[in-house]
């Protein structure tokens, strides 16, 4: 039995710091918006524990038009993945947005995790590039609206 539920910012720092950003200091696991009072923060919960992560933040992109919100810090600790966690947390998300009436959901995405997303229904938008130490991404998005 598993719940998602909102949690605060620093509820996110030991996953993020352990999935996302493995032996940087814990300052790279504070992001740009995490305390805005837009921002949502989703934990996967199973059996009390928190396995998994996901925040929402009102970010723009010069790609898209409308009300956007940007997805970061998406992670689920390693011996929980494969269970539905990352899905779960994605679409409870999109849910909470529609209600916000925000019209697209984007985000930097690794190559990675591609085909999770593409398997959630979003679209690569332009070219790749790189984020130094973490590697190349691409830009993803879903219309919401
Ligand atoms: C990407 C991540 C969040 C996925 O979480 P998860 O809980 O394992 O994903 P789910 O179990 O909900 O998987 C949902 C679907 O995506 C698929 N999927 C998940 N990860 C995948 C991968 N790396 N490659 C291909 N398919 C994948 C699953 O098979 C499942 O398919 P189904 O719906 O047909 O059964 C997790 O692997 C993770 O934390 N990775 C490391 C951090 C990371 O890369 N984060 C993204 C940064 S942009």
């Amino acid at each position: 039995m598993f719940m998602i539920e909102k949690i605060t910012a620093e509820e996110t720092h030991s996953i993020r710091q352990s999935v996302l950003r493995p032996g940087r200091p814990m300052q790279e696991c504070i992001f740009n918006g995490d305390d805005d009072v837009q921002t949502l923060h989703l934990g996967a919960f199973t059996e009390g524990k928190l396995v998994g992560i996901a925040s929402f933040m009102v970010d723009t992109n010069d790609y898209f038009h409308g009300k956007q919100y940007r997805l970061r810090g998406m992670a689920v600790l390693p011996e929980f993945r494969g269970m539905g966690y990352g899905k779960k947390l994605v679409t409870h998300g999109e849910n909470l947005l529609q209600q916000k009436e925000c019209d697209i959901l984007w985000f930097n995405a690794r190559e990675i995790a591609l085909k999770f997303y593409n398997g959630q229904g979003f679209n690569i938008k332009g070219a790749p590039f790189e984020i130094s130490t973490v590697g190349t991404h691409h830009v993803m998005y879903k219309k919401l609206s």
